[in-house]
């Protein structure tokens, strides 16, 4: 079965295909030049861009893999959450080509695509508890399925790597900020006490990191940092509070984790994925929390919006009979992601 997959949620226009359940190639066209003048995305800008990639990224991709688009035996998007117009673009392509193909389409949770990417190198093993750490969201979840994914907390205002990106921005450093923060906090030495662990003293597995985004602000400012990203200077300074900053937030995700793992002992594996899972040190606190062979985070390139994820997503939902009707919505940031696929009950596979 050869699936495509679409991703056009934010700023990432990218397009893969899966055969099998293995990533047969990938094609992305990146905007992060285009929004890092104006300090964040740009709605309006993003899907424009994603309007004018998206037909000449598929050409290349079908091209160069010596394949027609009727190859193709099922469609997959993102529908959500994200950036509407963008979405809207992805879907609205996706669906004109399963029409015109007469072949089945999904859209794909972009949250539980994160998660699923883990299965691109891996096979999974349910139950799972799995982390979304990315620019827009910071969620825990239960699987039980590939279709069959809990949320068991959430952040309750910014999501962490909106921190990373927000005091990154005070840094002097462009959107986005996370990846240059990490590669700072590697050349430098974490003050423990400088920052809060914030939204510990609970029993949830929910987050907070306003607070912490307003404390690093504040301590920047104290220590003088702002614009320091621009300052050769002021580089040691900078990479001890970068290093800081990423050991507050590696120790909160940690702490809940930590929880989230007490209150689901049955489960086999732990699943790392979103933007944010690239960080060196996230993956070192996960890797401290459970064995080895018991820990899947994606490949960095594809803890980022990626097709590839999409594509894995679809095929594991077609493998088990699931498809959308044409007219499934798209969701845009904010709202939940209905649980509204069709299942064709002839297929069984597991
Ligand atoms: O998953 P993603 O590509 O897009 C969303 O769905 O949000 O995540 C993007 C986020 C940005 O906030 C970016 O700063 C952050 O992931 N990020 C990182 C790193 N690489 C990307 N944050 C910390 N360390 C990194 N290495
Ligand atoms: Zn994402």
């Amino acid at each position: 079965m050869l699936c495509l997959g679409i991703e056009t949620s934010c700023d990432e226009t990218a397009l893969a295909l899966v055969a099998e359940g293995h990533l047969i190639d990938e094609i992305i066209a990146s905007q992060i030049n285009l929004h890092a003048i104006f300090g964040g995305v740009v709605p309006e800008l993003a899907s424009r861009e994603h309007g004018w990639h998206i037909p000449i990224l598929f050409d290349r991709l079908m091209e160069r893999n010596n394949l027609r688009a009727t190859d193709l035996d099922y469609v997959a998007v993102s529908r959500g959450p994200g950036l509407l117009g963008s979405l809207l673009v992805g879907v609205a392509f996706a669906k004109g080509l399963a029409l015109g193909l007469g072949k089945p389409v999904i859209g794909v949770n972009h949250l539980h695509s994160h998660l699923l990417a883990t299965a691109l190198d891996n096979d999974l093993r349910f139950p799972a508890l799995g982390i979304v750490v990315s620019g827009g969201h910071t969620n825990i979840y239960r699987m039980e399925a590939p279709e069959s994914i809990i949320q068991l907390g959430r952040t309750l205002d910014d999501a962490a790597g909106e921190a990373f990106d927000k005091v990154g921005h005070v840094l002097g450093f462009a959107y986005p900020a996370g990846k240059k923060i990490d590669d700072c906090a590697q050349a430098g030495c974490a003050d423990a006490r400088l920052l809060p662990r914030p939204y510990l003293d609970n029993d949830n597995l929910d987050f907070s990191f306003s607070g912490l985004k307003t404390a690093a602000i504040l301590a920047i400012q104290e220590l003088g940092l702002e614009n320091a990203a621009a300052d050769p200077q002021k580089s040691s300074q900078l990479n001890d509070f970068c290093a800081s900053f990423n050991l507050a937030i590696c120790e909160t995700l940690g702490a809940k984790l930590e929880r989230a793992l007490r209150l689901n002992p049955d489960v086999k594996i732990l699943l790392g994925a979103g933007g944010v899972a690239a960080n060196s040190a996230v993956r070192k606190t996960l890797a401290s929390l459970v064995a080895p062979e018991r820990l899947l985070i994606p490949e960095t390139g594809h803890c980022t919006d990626n097709a590839a994820m999409v594509a894995m997503a679809g095929y594991l939902l077609a493998r088990r009979g699931f498809y959308h009707t044409l007219d499934f919505e798209t969701v845009p940031r904010g709202v939940p992601v209905p649980q509204d696929m069709a299942r064709n009950a002839n297929i069984h596979s597991i």
